[in-house]
């Protein structure tokens, strides 16, 4: 028995409103479309396996689809190929069908944006298929009260009972040659195969679905799969959805003529620390942490010595305006943590103060902790201080 499986990946996304089409949309470190291809691994059946890519988009779709299918578990899968997809999801389709092989006696339709659909439901279509069924698809419990509604949204009608409803996902599976007939028959699109089988009178079967099959279609349903998943969140460029992480690193050598400011306060008796500003380290590592987790570049980028305006002025206010960049690009804080390293002064007196003023000034947790190199480099040998942070920044939407 050989079984094709065609994924239609070629759809823009418009509404999830990311910087790529969204099979190549990250979720917990892979994208969609290779999720969506790993399920396949645990099917026992000599696989044909056809990826429908955007057009400009088949060479990284063949790459992602052979980093997981050409991996030692798929001895199943027999062959790999990409096509260039259609306007419509229909026309997507046909043209992964014409690349079925003649020999497959069944089809999986599969929808990329469906991408942690579990092997047990492809599975359970296929089981179907074999017992004799020409048509098969995964359906769910609708849990919603559905009404007919016109364009002009009245309801029209009473609500349909909701035990004779169900909510369609994919994979969607047929005997070969009649799923060729429909389509050969079928004139105009259809949200899904079955539709397109049912016109030409072919039988569909229901089999239960499962709600790791939802398909991603808006930037929330991301963060539903994560959450109903348990992958790592998206670290999705543009902050499509989950939490970034960013990395800050300042050094300043010590300048007796000046004042120290370490995280945003004053220290008497104590050298200061050379710099363009006030030469506050902890508070510039932090802010260049802060601006890396949103990709909005570094320090230097937005307040350099080319920006003579910035001379002298508070590390805090600097951080202040990163704050609002990040604002501006649709990003808040979650948290920042920073390690001072210097042999002076010790962080442990003042931390308290330290990390609730730099909370408040942040509007999200900030905690401050301090350490030595054992006599080793710079800072050991007292020469200057340094400081390391990491701030986690969230979408707005997520706070
Ligand atoms: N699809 C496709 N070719 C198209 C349109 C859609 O292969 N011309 C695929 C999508 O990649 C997706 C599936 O069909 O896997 C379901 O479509 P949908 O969820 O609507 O995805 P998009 O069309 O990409 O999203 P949007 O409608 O928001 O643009
Ligand atoms: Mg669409």
């Amino acid at each position: 028995m050989t079984l094709s499986v065609i994924v239609v990946a070629a759809g823009s996304g418009e509404r999830l409103q990311a910087t790529s089409p969204k099979a190549f949309v990250p979720l917990g470190g892979k994208t969609l479309l290779e999720h969506c291809l790993t399920p396949l691994l645990g099917l026992d059946h000599p696989l044909q396996v056809i990826v429908v890519a955007p057009e400009g988009w088949e060479t990284p779709a063949e790459t992602l689809a052979r980093s997981v299918l050409d991996s030692d578990q798929s001895e199943w899968v027999i062959d790999l190929s990409v096509v260039t997809g259609g306007a419509s999801r229909t026309e997507s389709v046909r043209r992964g069908l014409a690349l079925v092989s003649e020999a497959a006696d069944y089809v999986l339709i599969h929808d990329a944006a469906r991408a942690l659909t579990p092997t047990d439901v492809f599975q359970r279509v296929v089981d179907a298929l074999k017992e004799g069924h020409p048509g098969v698809i995964p359906v769910l419990p609708v849990v919603d009260t559905i009404v007919p509604v016109d364009p002009s949204t009245a309801v029209t009608a009473e609500a349909h009972p909701r035990d004779a409803l169900g909510a369609v996902q994919t994979p969607q599976g047929f005997h070969h040659q009649a799923l060729r007939h429909a389509y050969d028959e079928f004139v105009g699109d259809a949200t899904d195969d079955a539709a397109v089988f049912r016109a030409a009178g072919g039988d569909v079967r229901a089999v239960p679905g499962h709600r790791e099959g939802l398909k991603v279609t808006y930037p929330e349903d991301l963060v539903t799969l994560e959450l109903l998943a348990g992958v790592a969140p998206a670290m999705a460029p543009g902050g499509v959805a989950g939490v970034l992480v960013g990395t800050g690193v300042d050094v300043h050598q010590f300048d007796a003529d000046k004042g120290l400011v370490l995280g945003g306060m004053e220290f008497h008796g104590v050298p200061g620390l050379a710099g363009h500003s006030d030469g506050d380290v902890i508070v510039h590592a932090m802010t260049d942490a802060l601006l890396a987790a949103a990709s909005l570049g570094d320090l230097g980028a937005h307040f350099g010595v080319d920006r003579p305006e910035y001379e002298g002025v508070s590390s805090t206010t600097l951080l202040r305006h990163a704050l609002g960049l990040l604002q501006e690009a649709g990003f808040a804080p979650a948290s920042v943590s920073v390690q001072y390293i210097a042999n002076h002064p010790k962080i442990g007196p003042v931390r308290e103060e330290m990390c609730r003023a730099l909370s408040g000034l942040v509007g999200a947790p900030v905690h401050v902790a301090g350490t030595t190199t054992d006599g080793l480099g710079l800072t050991g040998r007292g020469e200057g201080a340094a400081a390391i942070a990491t701030a986690l920044v969230v979408p707005h939407k997520l706070v």
